[in-house]
């Protein structure tokens, strides 16, 4: 990802177009010194933060403790907590909608089949009736069925792919309206991204969809239209249509998409027709609940998962303190993380496992911390009583970690890592399977590391050598299905870790 993103007003008054160029960042506010000066009386003077985030090579958006808040693809961000943003998204302020686009292709956070420009119809559609349609009005027996099942299956939808089929199926089972198509407009331009049509829709071209219907539904205002209704339809009129209708998909108080539908059967009775169209608003209505749920899921998710990152720097941070204590082990935790990682993939674990590893890993020495820096640098032999403060580490390790939720399942590997298959090792003496699984598998990357690389009162041993010795320690050492595991690693990527740590 380059980075290049562009803000585009879709609603409110006022036109906003923006590049966001990283690095950089980029203040909302009514202040006139923010970037973009959003004249309204609810909007706070400095209301929210775009800013690029290198670590992530992705922009986040913060709320600055403003009053009427922030919204993103409807859902209200909570304050000071910074939610990572990608294109499609659309960003709520008060009176000011804008969505975040790339510059130079039209996908979005919902895949786009096709995208169109609808020019300005010629005269506006005066026979289009904005009325609000009430959800259950005037719905016969049948309809009801068709909503039930509607209902289940947009709730069911594990995705907006899946949601937008459904809606689709939903509208031709229940009306004689063949044609339908959900759509998001963007910009000023009239540019109509489809993602997903069916009918006559499916291939039609710009001059099909009235643009007044569109920006309506946009603003979240739902219309219809019908043939018979009036004269000043300019742009259907010159078109075989009986009646169209667009209705917004809303997650909570944004219009994300809209459901355009029409009809070509000219032998439809108008009555049937006006009945379809409300039918087919009231579906948009339903739609939006589920929207507006996967559009929270879909937040929960970014936060979840900035959250695991944050866990994870954490951890990074913690081996690098422990690593800077001794210049010999430099690198020492990622390289073991990374054995780990490799041994979990080797042994077939499934994802978990092999993260649950490559954490491990990186953590297994943080205990160190605890233990003077005269003795872990300490060139040529120790004395027992110094061996005796080194084989602490484990434990302190354990005991640091104990506490971090995130840390639950690593704890074993951690305080086990020193163990010996024969019960010959520390700190618990502990034998065979009783060494917790990533006590024993850490234990076979962590020694490998210590041989093949260099330490304070010795140079590092060739890795053939200290393959053959992984060899021959299994069934004494290690646990022997681990050694093996051990033995099928590529190394290459161990090795270049290990040649730009000497440089
Ligand atoms: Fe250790
Ligand atoms: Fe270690």
């Amino acid at each position: 990802m380059d980075g290049f993103l562009q803000l585009v007003s879709v609603g409110g008054s006022q036109s906003v177009h923006h590049k966001l160029v990283p690095p950089g960042q980029l203040l909302l506010g009514r202040s006139r010194d923010c970037d973009i000066t959003v004249q309204s009386p609810q909007i706070s003077r400095q209301h929210a933060q775009l800013f690029w985030e290198p670590n992530e090579l992705a922009w986040s958006l913060v709320d600055l403790g403003s009053r009427s808040g922030t919204h993103l693809n409807g859902e209200r961000i909570p304050s000071g907590r910074p939610c990572l943003i990608r294109k499609g998204d659309r960003i709520g302020l008060p009176d000011l909608t804008l969505q975040v686009r790339d510059g130079s292709d039209a996908s979005t956070i919902m895949e786009s089949i096709r995208r169109l420009r609808v020019t300005e119809d010629v005269q506006p559609d005066t026979s289009i009736d904005f009325t609000p349609v009430e959800l259950a009005e005037d719905l016969d027996s049948n309809r009801l069925a068709t909503l039930l099942t509607f209902s289940k299956d947009i709730h069911d939808a594990p995705d907006e792919r899946r949601l937008f089929d459904a809606i689709l199926q939903g509208v031709t089972s229940g009306t004689c309206l063949d044609n339908a198509a959900v759509v998001s407009c963007i910009g000023d331009e009239g540019d109509i991204d489809m993602h997903a049509a069916t009918g006559e829709l499916a291939t039609a071209t710009s001059d099909r969809f009235s643009r007044t219907l569109l920006r309506s539904a946009t603003s979240g205002t739902p219309g219809r239209y019908l043939a018979s209704g009036g004269s000043g339809a300019e742009s259907l009129v010159s078109l075989p249509v009986q009646a169209a209708g667009c209705a917004p998909l809303m997650a909570r108080d944004t219009a994300i998409a809209c459901l355009y539908v029409d009809g070509t059967d000219p032998k439809v009775p108008d009555e049937q027709l006006r009945r379809d169209l409300d039918f087919v608003i009231a579906l948009a209505q339903l739609a939006s609940v589920a929207m507006s749920n996967l559009a929270r899921s879909d937040l929960e998710r970014r936060f979840a998962e900035s959250r695991s990152r944050l866990f994870e720097g954490t951890v990074r941070a913690m081996a690098a303190a422990i690593d800077a204590k001794d210049p010999y082990t430099r690198g020492h935790s990622d390289r073991v993380s990374w054995l780990s990682g490799e041994l979990a993939k080797a042994l077939g674990r499934d994802e978990q496992g092999i993260e649950a590893a490559r954490v491990c890993g990186q953590v297994h020495d943080v205990g160190k911390i605890g233990v003077p820096e005269t003795v872990l640098i300490k060139p040529g032999r120790l004395t027992d009583e110094e061996f005796g403060l080194i084989k602490e580490h484990p434990a302190i390790g354990y005991r640091i970690l104990q506490d971090i939720p995130g840390m639950r399942d690593l704890l074993g590997g951690v305080r086990h890592h020193h163990e010996r298959w024969d019960g010959g090792g520390y700190p618990d003496g502990l034998a065979g399977e009783s060494i917790p699984d990533l006590g024993r598998l850490v234990a076979v990357a962590d020694t490998f590391d210590a041989m093949r690389s260099a330490r304070a009162y010795r140079a590092g041993r060739p890795v053939e050598e200290v393959l053959e010795e992984i060899k021959r320690c299994s069934g004494s050492q290690f646990d022997p299905v681990m050694a093996e595991a051990f033995l099928k690693i590529d190394l290459a990527t161990y090795e270049s870790m290990l040649a730009s740590e000497l440089d």
